[in-house]
């Protein structure tokens, strides 16, 4: 090996640690993988949306039926919250079921609307119509307008 190529190895050498350093922090932080679990408890209460159709009527980020209204913010919602929650399903309201829900199943299905309302918002605009007649889209938790 010719001396003049020692710098080359050197730098390579100096790389690859670089890189494997750089694989070693990316694949061992915690919450790099932006995937959100649902607690056991949550789990529950996706289980019971989904056996009694709730999806039928309502939506999750704007998926499902449209009978009834979107509910991924329904637990952080002005005015809303576990308590709204269980009232709609204790009484059932227009072409809403009643359900018959134990208190545990209530707060499964509370706790499941918690986590989800946790992942983000939706829609995340409100629109205006402005006096010219176009439609102005304000987004939330932002301060510029789009
Ligand atoms: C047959 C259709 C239908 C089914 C099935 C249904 N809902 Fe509803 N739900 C509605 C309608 C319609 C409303 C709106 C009533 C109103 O406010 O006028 C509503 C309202 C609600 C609200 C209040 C939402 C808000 O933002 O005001 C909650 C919470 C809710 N439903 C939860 C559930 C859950 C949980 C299930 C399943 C266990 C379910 N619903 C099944 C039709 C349905």
């Amino acid at each position: 090996m010719s001396t003049n190529s020692r710098p080359y190895i050197f730098a390579i050498a100096i790389l690859l640690a670089i890189f494997g350093f750089y694989n070693y922090v990316v694949y061992n932080t915690d919450g790099y993988v932006a995937v959100e679990k649902l607690s056991p408890m949550a789990v529950k209460g996706q289980q019971l949306f989904q056996n009694n159709r709730c999806w039928s009527c309502h939506q999750l980020y704007g998926l499902g039926g449209y009978l009834g209204p979107d509910l991924t913010n329904v637990y952080s919602a002005e005015g809303k919250g576990p308590t709204y929650i269980k009232a709609f399903l204790n009484s059932g309201v227009k072409s809403m079921p009643q359900f018959t829900f134990s208190e545990e199943e209530k707060n499964e299905l509370v706790e499941y609307f918690k986590q989800v309302d946790e992942t983000g918002i939706y829609p995340n605009y409100d629109a205006e119509i402005e006096a010219t007649g176009w439609v102005k889209l304000k987004y939330r938790n932002e301060t510029s307008e789009h």
